[in-house]
């Protein structure tokens, strides 16, 4: 699912930079590690809810994705 619509990020591709001692612990950490810059910041929450499952803090184990933005264009910096 798209997370970030301005840079077209993925759950997908937010999880594949947690899990290491050394992963990212905020939504800008994740966004440098991914090589790119937030714009909006309509998904910094979300990207938070992402990280804090990730590290074990998610509670329920299903992070919410409230504010998650469809694809709606804009270029991808993944590409
Ligand atoms: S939706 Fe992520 S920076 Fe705009």
């Amino acid at each position: 699912m798209i997370v970030c619509s301005c840079n077209l990020i993925t759950d997908t591709n937010i999880r594949s930079t947690l899990g290491g001692e050394a992963s990212p612990r905020t939504p800008i950490g994740v966004y440098k590690s991914l090589g790119c810059r937030p714009n909006c910041g309509r998904c910094f929450a979300t990207v938070s809810s992402i990280i804090s499952e990730a590290m074990g803090n998610g509670g329920s184990g299903s992070a919410s994705y409230d504010g998650a933005c469809d694809a709606s264009g804009g270029s991808c910096c993944l590409s």
